[in-house]
């Protein structure tokens, strides 16, 4: 296995920015990743392991440890009792693809999740989530390496490893934990989930008999390429913010000054509420630009890279953005993508 030194980062990202790695190495089997591994504790350094980067701000400056780009591969299927299907696959395999390997055998579960860039153990990780569903909802276990003592482990979804945008893997609780492998349940006569309100809008527009697994996939496909920009051609991480969540009081004194407002109620008196709904109509900076980095126009919660901008530049627009929020609102947002 060989250690690369002074790696640039910015090929291995999806905002095309970002210094450069002052080790790098690429594992394809557990054993690699313990070698990697081996290499941080003895060196003393610390790491990142990273999947498809379409999630993660790397900074201008070195990285001063080890990038461990997840390469490990396989997947295959079990058909359990009852038309569960236990769909396994390793970290580094494409996200998208076993989306459209589930819905090319009729597998339900994950196709409203179409179209995300990244990695398997990057969807655990981040617990990714489009139109109505997240990738925690389909995990049942996930295979860790828990590089404090060595060990692959097998952990169950019933140790509450997910939540909005979040996952133990992100929190200090997970820090030791390493994604290797994710199992999901997936149904073979499935129901379609059309809750999300673009998907019954694709629908009602256009004349269709019966809906399809493949049909929904299409139809998100299509809905996100008119919400994000094309990856080809400029830089993005999707959502830079998650949607903030705020207690009953502040819902009820939001929804009074602005009735539009979307919000969702998610349990305990709390509600989310869409952070793009209010950069657009509250502080007016959707389609906005910084020099090269923007709020893209069609998804204001999209930071842009529209070509040339630093890591900085998209950092520096991050914050103000927060900061204008909390002007106009009183709130406090977190950003969804890591920064490294
Ligand atoms: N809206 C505006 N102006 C706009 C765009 C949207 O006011 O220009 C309002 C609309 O009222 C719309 C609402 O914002 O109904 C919500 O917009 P959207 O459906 O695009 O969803 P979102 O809450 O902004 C979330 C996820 C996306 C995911 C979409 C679709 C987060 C942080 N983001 O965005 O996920 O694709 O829902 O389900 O939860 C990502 O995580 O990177 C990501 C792209």
């Amino acid at each position: 296995m060989i250690f690369r030194e002074n790696v640039p980062l910015s090929g291995l990202n999806t905002f095309k920015t970002g210094g450069s790695a002052k080790f790098f190495c690429i594992v394809g089997t557990v054993d690699e990743l313990k070698n990697a591994v081996c290499f941080v504790t003895e060196n003393k350094l610390p790491f990142f392991v990273l999947g498809g980067g379409s999630n993660a701000l790397f900074s201008d400056r070195v990285f001063e440890g080890l990038v461990i780009k997840m390469e490990m591969m396989g997947r295959g299927a079990v058909e359990k009792e009852n038309g569960t299907i236990h769909l396994s696959a390793a970290a580094g395999e494409s996200w998208d693809k076993l989306v459209s390997l589930a819905v090319g055998n009729n597998f339900y579960g994950i196709e409203n999740l179409s179209g995300i860039p990244g990695t398997v153990g990057g969807a655990a990780v981040q617990n990714i989530g489009a139109y109505g569903a997240e990738a925690g909802d389909s995990i049942i276990e996930v295979e860790i390496l828990d590089v404090s003592d060595m060990k692959v482990k097998t952990l169950n979804v019933k140790e509450r490893l997910f939540s909005y945008r979040d996952s133990i893997f992100k929190k200090l609780e997970g820090k030791n934990y390493i994604v290797t492998r994710v199992l999901f349940r997936l149904k073979k006569e499935g129901e379609l989930n059309m809750k999300y309100k673009d998907i019954r809008e694709y629908f009602e527009n256009k004349n269709f008999g019966e809906i399809t697994l493949k049909d929904l996939r299409s139809a998100v496909l299509e809905i996100r390429s008119k919400k994000f920009p094309n990856l080809n051609k400029f830089g993005t991480a999707g959502s830079f913010f998650k949607n903030p969540t705020v207690n009953k009081n502040f819902y009820e004194s939001l929804r009074e000054k602005y009735p539009q407002i979307p919000t969702y109620p998610v349990g305990g008196e709390n509600f989310r509420i869409s952070l793009a709904w209010i950069l657009d109509n509250i502080c007016g900076l959707k389609g906005f630009k910084k020099g090269a980095v923007g709020l893209y126009e069609n998804q204001p919660l999209v930071l842009t890279n529209f070509g040339g901008a630093s890591a900085n530049d998209i950092k520096n627009l991050a914050d103000e953005i927060a900061r204008t929020v909390k002007e106009k609102i009183g709130i406090e947002i977190d950003p969804e993508v890591v920064c490294v």
